[in-house]
């Protein structure tokens, strides 16, 4: 397809009426570096929509005449990097194109409350309602389906999600990570004004809230006034260094996993910023629901896609199940089912079809816990106290760490009541009932007729759900979604949507 650089709004408009294809949005204010190469790269690799780079100099959103003035323009290499990184179309206005002096077309917009309180609202008065004004005319005349922006600018990305919710806007919000420079400072327009002393300050700063990501793992904890003293002695202009929730922008509290330490600092007549995301441990995803809600199937993909790691925590009851079974265990009589779960071991291996093995004290029962027999007593089973206590510090355990997928029936509300994101996965008891039927890995249910099935389907999801330890419930925070009628990969996608909204990409493994 040809590319194209418009320039004039009407011309815009009628192009759009006739372009068939979906949009990805990629606007900027032009200086255009690897930072912006990076995000039209991503959108040209997500999918086959056209992309389109606006270049527009916003005059709404600064709040200083000679910042304005200053703001570098390139607009011959802009122009040469969008189309060589996979633009489609640039769209150039000029200021009375996007703001006609009879105000015609334009809705002057507050950006939310809340979040342009904090951090860089604070000194730059009207800057986010002027980004919101614009971003809001450009999508009205653009129609995107997704809108690509950075994550340096968290906080504009915050709001931007913000405006998309509030005005029902049916646009994706795509991000990209930080990108860094050699030295480890954030990518900028700005930077390019740095001289060589300011670029050493605010490498220092940089390289000062890396050091405080890395020790936060370890030890949980930052010591702001410490980095700020720190900063204060090497002359950095600190303009705000703040700790807060990642979504909320209010001061993070000591329980929250995820939390953003992100400062501005002046170097010159140039205003920096930069912020790093702090994590006790890796984001977990919790996946709960009855059986044959496809969870196992759709819980493996995404771990597959995310790299994450994969907690099948039915199959550890399964095991022990079997376990149980084998040696012929009293589980009714609690000493015996104490002396017992003391030395067992639970363990997953990838095997070299790619899939998870169960191991229990060395046993592969992989095969084995699917069969009926296992079926029709993990319920009961996995209702004793003891059982559970058990099974949930050894899954705990497992996802320390963070960085996992878990599935089973308990997951958002028992063991990983602080996962990042909760998901409850359901399906009609017919739909559930032909799934099962057709699972070729439950060889006796392929066997039983899908009334009976249906029947048994009840049975253990009233026992599940009328437990009286860990019921099968929704998390009050878990999004629910009823796969019938959907493909399996339309129900990954759906997640993995939900994850990148929710989980910045900076911390994606
Ligand atoms: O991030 C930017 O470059 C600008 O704020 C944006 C989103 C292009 C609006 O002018």
């Amino acid at each position: 397809m040809k590319k194209i650089i418009i320039r004039k709004t009407e011309e815009l408009e009628q192009w759009r009426q006739y372009l068939k294809s979906d949009i990805n949005f990629i606007p900027t204010m032009g200086n255009l570096h690897n930072g912006h190469r990076k995000l039209i790269s991503t959108a040209k690799s997500d999918n086959s929509n056209f992309n389109l780079v606006s270049i527009f100099i916003n005059p709404l959103q600064f709040d200083n005449k000679s910042d304005l003035e200053n703001y570098p323009k390139t607009i011959d290499n802009d122009i040469k990097l969008s189309f060589s990184n996979g633009a489609d179309a640039i769209f150039i206005p000029s200021t009375e194109d996007i703001y006609p002096p009879n105000n015609k077309n334009i809705t002057f917009l507050k950006a939310s409350v809340e979040l342009s309180s904090a951090l860089c609202g604070l000194n730059r008065i009207g800057h986010f309602d002027g980004v919101c004004t614009v971003v809001y005319r450009l999508l009205n005349l653009i129609k995107p389906k997704n809108l690509y922006l950075g994550e340096k600018d968290w906080q504009q990305l915050l709001i931007l999600k913000n405006l998309i919710l509030t005005k029902e806007l049916d646009i994706a919000i795509k991000s990209i990570p930080t990108q860094r420079d050699f030295d480890g400072i954030p990518l900028s327009s700005r930077n390019v004004h740095l001289s060589k002393n300011e670029r050493k300050l605010i490498k220092f700063f940089s390289n000062e809230l890396l050091i405080a990501k890395t020790n936060f793992k370890q030890e949980k904890k930052i010591n702001l006034k410490g980095i700020i003293k720190k900063l204060s002695a090497k002359k950095v202009l600190i303009e705000y260094l703040e700790h807060l929730h990642p979504y909320t922008l209010e001061n993070s509290r000591v329980e929250d996993n995820i939390s953003i330490l992100a400062g501005a600092i002046r170097c010159g007549e140039t205003r920096l910023i930069d912020h790093v995301f702090l994590m006790k441990r890796s984001p977990i995803i919790a996946i709960d629901g009855p059986a044959g809600s496809g969870k196992s199937t759709v819980t493996k993909l995404i771990a597959k896609k995310l790299k994450l790691l994969y907690l099948d925590t039915g199959a550890m009851y399964r095991a022990l199940s079997w376990l149980l079974i084998k040696e012929n265990i009293d589980y009714k009589k609690e000493k015996k089912l104490n002396n017992i779960l003391k030395d067992i071991s639970i363990v997953f291996k990838s095997n070299t079809n790619s899939h998870q093995d169960v191991f229990i004290n060395n046993y592969c029962v992989t095969e084995e816990i699917r069969s009926q027999e296992i079926s029709s007593i993990v319920s009961k089973i996995s209702s004793i106290k003891e059982v559970r206590k058990f099974l949930v510090e050894e899954q705990r355990k497992i996802g320390e760490l963070g960085g996992i997928v878990a599935e089973g029936r308990d997951i958002g509300t028992t063991v990983f009541p602080d996962a990042e994101l909760k998901i409850f996965l359901t399906a009609s008891i017919d739909e559930r009932a032909k799934r099962r039927k057709s699972d070729k890995k439950s060889k006796d249910s392929q066997d039983l007729d899908l009334n009976k099935l249906k029947e048994l389907i009840k049975k253990r999801d009233f026992e599940d759900s009328n437990r009286e330890i860990s019921p099968l419930i929704k998390a009050n925070d878990a999004i629910e979604i009823i796969t019938d009628g959907y493909s399996i990969n339309q129900v990954v996608d759906k997640i993995i949507d939900l994850y990148d909204d929710k989980i910045p990409k900076e911390i994606q493994i």
